[in-house]
């Protein structure tokens, strides 16, 4: 059931039909993961890492041939979240009725996880499926977490959720690991893993598309529209036009995170306005320490 589930579609992260969400070991990761303190975590990526915009990108160029007209396409009306759902964050919010509802998602199935690699269920890790991971440099990544869960839970200073992200206390584990899991991953296995940073995807989006795109085997990346397709799917999937969006301006997903607040600045190098001279210093070593030797490095200005 693997094999015919993913010859026929291209995913994020798919599990098959016949998996069962209710009996992969989901609820037990989220719980032994979840931390009561602060909730700084990242998506098949480490959250605040622009998982939004590549959720908006790979649905874009996944589904193209179901909506190839940008006037009424679904991200015009659905929040990128609402298409590309996370398992894990149902059940954390007793949306049990709609895990069983993901083996009726139309095809290709995108699906997301804050999960390190590590802790996937065979289903993912062990099947054809696609795994594209985006990260994004640890301070601004820092300051975009701090400004998102502050307004949930507002009983941390800057300072003390900033002690708790260099000790990796956070609702998927270390960031430095949940980077690197899925970065090792990305040098054994290409075909499984495409890594990408959100710094690279601001800086040359045509050209990240395109590997998003070669990556999943779709046909936009071939043919005379080709450039035309790629440069309509951008634009649908801007910051600014994202932003902008009536369904993107009110209303939540899981009932506590508001919408708006999944669209704050997009900008490299906003962390410059939050970091003391100490803190840049403590962060850029443990970046050192927890990174250097790993080929993996990050832009932090713009
Ligand atoms: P800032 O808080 O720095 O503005 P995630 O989607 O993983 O929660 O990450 C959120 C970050 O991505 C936020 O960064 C947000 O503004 C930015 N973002 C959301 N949609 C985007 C888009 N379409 N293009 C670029 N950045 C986007």
């Amino acid at each position: 059931s693997h094999k015919e589930a993913n010859e026929e579609n291209e995913f994020i992260l798919s599990l098959p039909k016949e998996t069962g969400l209710s009996s992969t070991p989901y609820l037990h990761l989220f719980q032994d993961f979840w931390c009561p303190t602060f909730y700084v975590e990242g998506v098949n990526n480490f959250p605040k890492s622009g998982t939004t915009w590549l959720k908006a990108l790979t649905f874009a160029i996944a589904n193209h041939q179901r909506f190839s007209s940008v006037d009424n396409h679904p991200l015009l009306s659905s929040n990128p979240h609402e298409l590309v759902p996370y398992p894990e964050f149902m059940y954390s919010n007793d949306m049990h009725d709609q895990i069983l509802s993901l083996s009726n998602m139309s095809e290709p199935r995108l699906l997301s996880t804050h999960l390190p690699f590590h802790s996937l269920p065979e289903s993912i890790t062990k099947s054809n499926c696609k795994i594209i991971y985006i990260c994004r440099n640890p301070f601004d990544t820092f300051v975009s977490a701090w400004e998102f869960f502050t307004k949930i839970k507002p009983e941390f200073t800057f300072e003390e959720a900033f002690e708790k992200y260099c000790n990796g206390i956070t609702v998927f584990g270390p960031w430095w690991s949940h980077m690197l899991g899925y970065w090792n991953e990305s040098i054994t296995t290409p075909n499984k893993v495409l890594f990408l940073k959100y710094e690279d995807l601001k800086e040359d989006t045509v050209f990240h598309v395109k590997r998003i795109a070669k990556f999943l085997d779709s046909p936009i990346i071939q043919g005379e529209e080709s450039s035309t397709v790629i440069e309509n799917i951008i634009k649908l999937c801007r910051f600014e036009k994202m932003k902008d969006l009536e369904v993107n301006k009110s209303g939540c997903i899981f009932d506590v995170l508001e919408k708006k607040n999944f669209f704050r600045k997009g900008e490299i190098g906003d962390w410059m306005n939050y970091f003391s001279p100490s803190m840049i210093e403590k962060l850029s070593k443990i970046i050192e320490e927890k990174l250097g030797g790993s080929g993996l490095s990050f832009k932090v200005h713009s």
